[in-house]
């Protein structure tokens, strides 16, 4: 059967194109795929949550990912793989990591030892190790607390097949029950040695942990209590070097956050400060968030990319705990989002983090259409909307069935407004609107709109809104309500 599926969903495609081509758009087919976004990546079948061991080698930026295979809900955890030239297109490789007797595989990240400091390759040939998180449901159903731990595992054909390090875990549980999702960087002392540094989520803090050589692992430091965001556990973190506009070095946290995000269920909370000799201190105590947006989650970033790149680049969960299980796709669930570069930037003297789409998506571009009306067909269900905007702005897009999405600014809050977005009655909270403060000016907007999300960047990125979006027929018309020209539409094709 599993076979079988893809094959009728071609021809059904097939027979649908054919029988509709004087029409502006169609879904992709009738069979299932629906919600199949074009240029997002999806797993083929089955279910997917966070992004994973994001790493550049070779010419490959390659995905992992949380992957269950055998259903569209939650369940056992693998690590999916997937690897792309361009961060567009992804061909899909076999299973990387699946569960054994020391759990499941929960998130976690990768690196390239290249001085073979682990002793799992040779300098001449240096592996690759993932850093992960075991999560062993036999001891959490027991009772235990201690059911998770990290673990390690290399490779040494480019990510193709990994061997899981015979002495895991490489670090143990400590009787505490939310202790996961290990993301490893190579870190500078400042006496200039250089070490490992694990960030690791540990209930609702943020552990961080040094190794010579991703084995044996010394405690550092804790960093949370107090400070930022508290309204779930602590997931998901990354740890991120960056120059700020001034010159000066500065160290950004990610943290995601379940629930306690500020649209209700997950979202990525962020602090900027230093990190040095294992320690990281926050410059001061503002609750900062990544994207304002119910549908950016566990976002982490590649690693190893090349130094003449100069860019951070993260891919996100496009989902929420809320309800990403119940969300209307039938063969699969959920896609990553659009990958983002990552910059500071300074508003009114406060350093935020700037979350722009990658220079490549502008490669998707294919027909474009400049409008001077204030109504506009749109080419595709997958298009890229730009236009320049004045302080209080509105722009809606609608389909046939007057199903509508609208984006504004308003009083200093920029807003989506899914409520009336087409199908949204599988949870209470999905059907609504969603606003982020915005004190200083927004003039221009990137919208990037697939079959089944919107992605909003203002002022290219120093402020973001991503929303899933279940319509029923294709969007296919752009209103301008008020404050919005030179109005852009780029049909975008993979
Ligand atoms: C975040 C998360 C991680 C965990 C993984 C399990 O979405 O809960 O903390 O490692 O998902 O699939």
């Amino acid at each position: 059967m599993k076979f079988i599926k893809p094959f009728l969903t071609v021809l059904l495609s097939l027979a649908f194109f054919g029988c509709t081509k004087n029409e502006p758009i169609v879904f992709k087919d009738s069979s299932g795929e629906k919600y199949r976004p074009e240029y997002h990546f999806t797993p083929i079948t089955g279910w997917m949550n966070d992004p994973n061991g994001l790493i550049y080698l070779d010419g490959e930026y390659h995905l992992f990912y949380q992957f269950y295979p055998d259903s569209t809900v939650w369940g056992p955890m693998h690590w999916g793989h997937a690897i792309s030239k361009d961060l567009l297109h992804w061909e899909n490789l076999p299973i990387a990591l699946a569960p054994d007797s020391l759990g499941y595989i929960f998130s976690g990240s990768a690196v390239l030892d290249s001085e073979n400091s682990s002793g799992l390759g040779t300098i001449a040939n240096p592996p690759l190790v993932a850093i992960f998180t075991y999560h062993d449901m036999v001891a959490e159903r027991s009772g235990s607390l201690e059911y998770q731990s990290q673990a390690i595992a290399y490779s040494m054909d480019k990510g193709r097949t990994w061997t899981k390090y015979a002495g895991n875990p490489v670090l143990p549980n400590q009787g505490i029950k939310d202790f996961r999702d290990p993301k490893v960087r190579r870190v500078t002392n400042t006496d200039g040695t250089q070490q490992w540094v694990m960030t690791l989520a540990v209930l609702d803090r943020i552990q961080f942990y040094s190794s010579p050589n991703l084995i044996d692992w010394t405690f550092e430091s804790e960093f949370g209590l107090g400070i930022g965001a508290h309204g779930g556990v602590w997931e998901c973190p990354d740890l991120l070097p960056f120059t700020s506009p001034d010159g000066s070095q500065k160290w950004v946290l990610l943290v995601s956050i379940n629930p306690g995000g500020p649209q209700k269920g997950s979202a990525t909370q962020y602090f900027i400060g230093e990190f040095k000799d294992g320690v990281f201190t926050a410059d001061d105590q503002m609750i900062r968030w990544m994207d304002y947006g119910p549908d950016n989650y566990a976002g982490v970033t590649w690693s190893n990319l090349p130094i003449d790149q100069d860019q951070t680049v993260l891919i996100g969960w496009m989902s929420n705990w809320l309800y990403a299980q119940d969300v209307p796709t039938e063969t699969w669930r959920s896609a990553t989002t659009i990958p983002r570069s990552l910059s500071l930037f300074e508003v009114n003297g406060t350093l935020l983090l700037k979350t722009s789409p990658v220079k490549e998506m502008e490669s998707l571009r294919s027909k474009s259409y400049s409008i001077s009306s204030s109504e506009s067909a749109l080419p595709s269900q997958s298009s890229e909307i730009i236009a320049d905007v004045s302080e209080n702005f509105a722009i809606q897009l609608s389909n046939d069935l007057g199903e509508q999405v609208l984006i504004s600014k308003e009083n200093g809050l920029v807003s989506v407004d899914r409520s009336r977005a087409g199908s949204g009655n599988f949870h209470p909270d999905f059907a609504a609107s969603f606003s982020a403060p915005m004190s200083w000016e927004a003039e221009k907007v990137r919208v990037f709109l697939d079959a089944s999300s919107i992605e909003l960047f203002v002022n290219d990125g120093e402020l973001t809104i991503t929303a899933l979006l279940f319509p029923s027929k294709p969007w296919n018309k752009v209103s301008i309500l008020s404050g919005a020209t030179d109005l852009e539409i780029f049909a975008l094709e993979k």
